[in-house]
């Protein structure tokens, strides 16, 4: 039996970054992981560059059943926290939009940096190992009946592109030490439209600003038409909070004045709407809605009570989703290990101190614009601080 005072179970930006701050405090410490290499989703994450923190990162962009559960460990361990490692790493980044912080190279340097931290202090990677039995005895946590240590980290994540490596394990052996799991479903992911909404799937390509609404929040970004739906950082966004059934409303000419088609019939009495549309919409978009709303009059020929009700549709346009692209289109999970039952302070299990939950397994779920990276550097900080405290 090899003896560590702790062992994590996955090694990706939360398993990783718990891993090096325990060993730096003198833990020793071992990491597994099925994978073949560390760090899969970094290196796939911001399309290869790894949008690895956000400026704006607050309590209140992160969605929980607790919505305080996150304030403790992204207080300690900040975005300028991160961005202070990644500059003593020497990596140079840039902000690409709203407080989005990425490499300007490639993801690989941030794994590359957080293998680096690691092995400074001394905490061991092994990869490659399939986790086939987890006990606990006498203070003890077994894992595979050859790693023992009375600290165990589950950072396995979520279930979001199993074809990744993702698991749902980390519920299952939450499940087993008696911690609750709010109820895991698809966030940051497309959403689907149905039949009566051909018009739109046939715009597949189409991207245009917006603003989109649903369950109280709103997020002004991009949305894409999709063959199968809507797309795009907005719908992402909004995607986190839509709950099944509901409508998202777009407007979809979010820097119109309500009276803006009376002002362009006045300027041009004789045009058509499709063609006032599509002096701020896409050709396409802007076909598509006329098609929709207008018998093909001139708008001098509707009257301005008209206008005003169609500027008002188009501000608030319903799609009621019928779906969504599901576990093998999301960016991440919304749910997970219940934060009921873990210390905010040290994401240890209440019930059981040597036993903890941090990053995507954890019920904390981050914005599009690496807020998820964020909740896994200050999970991963947070854990390892305590069990530092703990040897
Ligand atoms: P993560 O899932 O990273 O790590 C879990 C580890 O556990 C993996 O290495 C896995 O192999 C291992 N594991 C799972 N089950 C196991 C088992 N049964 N046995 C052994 N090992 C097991 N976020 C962000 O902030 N900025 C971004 O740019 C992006 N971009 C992005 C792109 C794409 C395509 C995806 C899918 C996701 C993102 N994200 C993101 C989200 C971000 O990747 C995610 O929130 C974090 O990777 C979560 O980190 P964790 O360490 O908690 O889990």
């Amino acid at each position: 039996m090899e003896r560590y005072d702790a062992i994590i179970l996955g090694a990706g930006g939360a398993g990783l970054m718990c891993a090096a701050q325990a060993a730096a405090l003198g833990a020793r410490v071992i990491v597994i992981d099925h994978a073949e290499k560390p760090g899969k989703k970094i290196l796939i994450s911001g399309g290869g560059r790894c949008n690895f923190t956000n400026t704006g990162t607050a309590p209140e962009r992160f969605i929980s059943d607790n919505p305080h559960f996150a304030k403790s460990a992204l207080g300690r361990y900040t975005a300028d926290d991160f961005i202070d490692l990644v500059r003593r790493h020497g990596i140079a980044f840039h902000e690409k939009t709203l407080g989005q912080l990425f490499c300007d190279g490639s993801a690989r340097q941030i794994v590359a940096m957080l293998i680096a931290e690691c092995t400074r202090a001394g905490a061991r990677i092994r990869t490659g190992t399939e986790i086939t039995s987890v006990e606990h005895a006498d203070g003890l946590f077994r894992v595979n009946a050859t790693l023992a240590a009375p600290n165990l980290v589950i950072a396995t994540g979520g279930p979001s592109i199993p074809k990744m490596g993702a698991t749902g394990f980390a519920y299952d052996l939450a499940r087993r030490f008696g911690l609750g799991i709010v109820t895991p479903r698809p966030a940051l992911v497309p959403l689907t439209l149905g039949d009566g909404e051909k018009l739109f799937r046939g715009l597949s390509g189409v991207a245009t600003d917006t603003i989109a609404r649903a369950g109280g929040m709103a997020f002004r970004e991009a949305s894409l038409f999709t063959h199968r739906g809507l797309s795009g950082p907005a719908i992402l966004q909004i995607s986190s909070y839509w709950q099944d059934g509901a409508a998202i409303s777009l407007n979809l000419l979010p820097d119109l004045a309500p009276d803006w088609l009376q002002a362009a019939k006045r300027a041009a009495p004789k045009s058509r709407l499709r063609a006032a549309l599509a002096q701020h919409l896409p050709n396409r978009l802007a076909e598509a809605l006329a098609t929709r709303l207008d018998p093909g009059r001139e708008l001098g020929n509707v009257g301005d009570k008209d206008l005003a009700a169609i500027a008002a549709q188009l501000g608030d346009w319903p799609f009621t989703p019928t779906g969504s692209e599901g576990f093998a289109k999301a960016e991440v999970t919304r749910g997970g290990v219940d934060t009921a039952g873990l210390s905010s302070k040290t994401m240890a299990a209440k019930s059981l101190p040597g036993l903890f939950v941090i990053g995507e397994a954890a019920d904390v779920t981050g914005w599009l614009g690496g807020y998820n990276f964020q909740w896994a550097w200050s999970s991963g900080w947070a854990a390892g601080q305590a069990i530092g405290a703990r040897i």
